[in-house]
């Protein structure tokens, strides 16, 4: 892919990115925020983090699936960063407008509110992968240790959907889309390296022998 064209394309999926905290400023300042600011904020941010950190986890899938899209491997390490900037703003908006900087009710929050404890582990388990998300890190880890290190990805998912689950009201089924897109990836995951293992196997089997003394 030609640089300008990978260029025009951060460029465009960094604005994508920063379209919901652009729009929650822009509420904010124009006080159309409604009745419930903490929980428009809390809402777009906590969504925004949950759909950045699907469209991080597809890239992996779809690049085994269609190799002529390997370069959105490019676009993975932004993604994720950007799904734990929202993540990290879900967790200041909880900490100052819910808890009051309260130490006392976070903990009190995080033991009672079950949502809350997935939340909390969804956002603990994204933070190494961000500390790690530098070139630095690779070198310095290797890249077997990293990508060890970066499987934790899919954990942060489920709990992010757990958390999802646990804090609508029960019989309320919004969650059941970003469910099944980290059940389509989840599944996916092992079957394409299965799939790949088997093509692999059955390349050098048709590889024919080189003849005997040469
Ligand atoms: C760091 C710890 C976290 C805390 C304390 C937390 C707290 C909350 C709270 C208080 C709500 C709103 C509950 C309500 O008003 O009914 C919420 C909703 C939500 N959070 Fe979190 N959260 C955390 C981490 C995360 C993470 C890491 C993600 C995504 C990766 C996430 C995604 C969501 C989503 C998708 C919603 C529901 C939004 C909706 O229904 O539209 N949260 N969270």
């Amino acid at each position: 892919m030609k640089r300008s064209t990978l260029i025009l394309l951060k460029t465009l999926v960094w604005l994508a990115c920063l379209g919901p905290l652009v729009w929650l400023l822009w509420c904010a300042v124009t006080n159309t925020l409604g009745p419930d600011p903490t929980h428009t904020i809390t809402f777009a941010t906590g969504r925004t983090a949950l759909r950045l950190l699907m469209i991080s986890l597809v890239i992996t899938p779809l690049r085994r699936l269609i190799p002529s899209l390997s370069w959105l491997i490019k676009f993975r390490r932004l993604l994720g960063l950007f799904a734990f900037f929202y993540a990290t703003l879900h967790l200041l908006t909880w900490i100052g407008l819910y808890a009051g900087f309260d130490p006392n009710a976070m903990v009190a929050d995080i033991i009672k509110r079950r949502y809350v404890t997935a939340g909390m582990t969804a956002w603990v388990l994204l933070l190494p992968l961000a500390l790690t998300s530098t070139n630095w890190a690779i070198r310095k880890m290797g890249g077997k240790n990293w990508n060890r290190l970066h499987r934790l990805v899919y954990l942060a998912a489920i709990a992010g959907v757990v958390h999802y689950w646990w804090q609508v009201k029960s019989g309320v089924l919004t969650p059941i889309q970003i469910t099944v897109v980290l059940a389509v990836l989840l599944i996916a995951r092992p079957v394409l390296s299965w799939m790949q293992r088997r093509k692999a196997v059955a390349a050098s089997s048709t590889r024919t022998p080189a003849p005997a003394g040469d």
